[in-house]
């Protein structure tokens, strides 16, 4: 774990995050550090088709931070584990693509988002959907392997973020693919920044180095085929804004696969 996680307090931290997200299930029209619902999801490049087959109430409570389902490429009949699903829009979205003969499993700890996106996959019948409760660093899963595993704004909130790549190599087959919006930073964050649980729970404090992201991934064991730069994406609070201005604290896709 690196000294940043060991100086932040990680207890106060998921109680934060969880109260965070508990608030974007419940109330998505408040206003974040970060922008949520269907205008954000447009600006960042989710085709208006896909979000209109999908629950409109899990859009209002997106708060993703890039689009990479081009680069996911799912098929249909593969399965797909969402690491921190929220209320589910990527989930949703991936399960278009994996039709009926797939499956999606979508993972989070945070008990209002589970409840909210169940609800609305039983209400519209996504049956190749499963939201269950857990940890991204260890998911509990029951499949041996995936095809792919997507997330969205999620990883730069775990204290962890080796043990998140570890964890997707570990249920990916052979070649599978991990594709991922994420926030990294150009710079290293100063402890002021780090060690704060409320700007780490809007995004910023647990951005990675974008080097040290990237070494992560392949210290897993995954070649990174793409890497791309998402600048529709931008923080809303002036907080956020002077952090992104002055450590480059920015959003990106990528695509990468698990080598044999
Ligand atoms: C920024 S939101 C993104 C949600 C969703 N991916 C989306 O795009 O709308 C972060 C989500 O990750 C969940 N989360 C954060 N850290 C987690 C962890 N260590 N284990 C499981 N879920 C986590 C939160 O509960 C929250 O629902």
């Amino acid at each position: 774990m690196s000294t940043a996680a060991r100086q932040l307090d990680t207890a106060e931290l998921e109680d934060r995050v969880k109260r965070m997200y508990e608030e974007v299930a419940l109330e998505p029209e408040h206003e974040f550090h970060f922008e949520t619902g269907r205008p954000l999801a447009e600006r960042l490049g989710y085709p208006t088709q896909d979000l209109d087959r999908i629950p409109a109430a899990a859009i209002d409570s997106f708060a993703g931070v890039g689009y990479f389902h081009d680069l996911a490429a799912i098929a249909e009949g593969e399965a797909v584990l969402d690491l921190g699903s929220g209320s589910g829009t990527d989930s949703f979205i991936a399960a278009l693509a994996t039709g009926t003969e797939g499956r999606v499993l979508g993972l989070d700890m945070t008990d209002a988002q589970l409840a909210k996106a169940r609800t609305l996959a039983d209400e519209q019948g996504f049956t190749q959907i499963e939201f269950r409760a857990g940890y991204i660093e260890e998911p509990i899963v029951d499949t041996p392997t995936f095809d792919c595993v997507i997330s969205n704004g999620v990883i730069n909130l775990s204290p962890d973020k080796s043990a998140v790549f570890a964890a997707a190599a570990e249920v990916l087959r052979t070649g599978g693919r991990l594709a991922l919006a994420d926030i990294v930073s150009e710079q290293q964050l100063p402890e002021g920044v780090t060690c704060d649980a409320s700007l780490w729970a809007a995004c910023i404090g647990g951005a990675m180095q974008r080097d040290d992201y990237r070494t992560a991934i392949e210290s897993a064991g995954f070649t990174i085929e793409t890497w791309r730069e998402n600048e529709e994406y931008r923080f809303v609070s002036d907080r956020a804004d002077n952090a992104t201005a002055k450590y480059g604290v920015t959003s990106i896709s990528l695509l990468a696969t698990k080598r044999p």
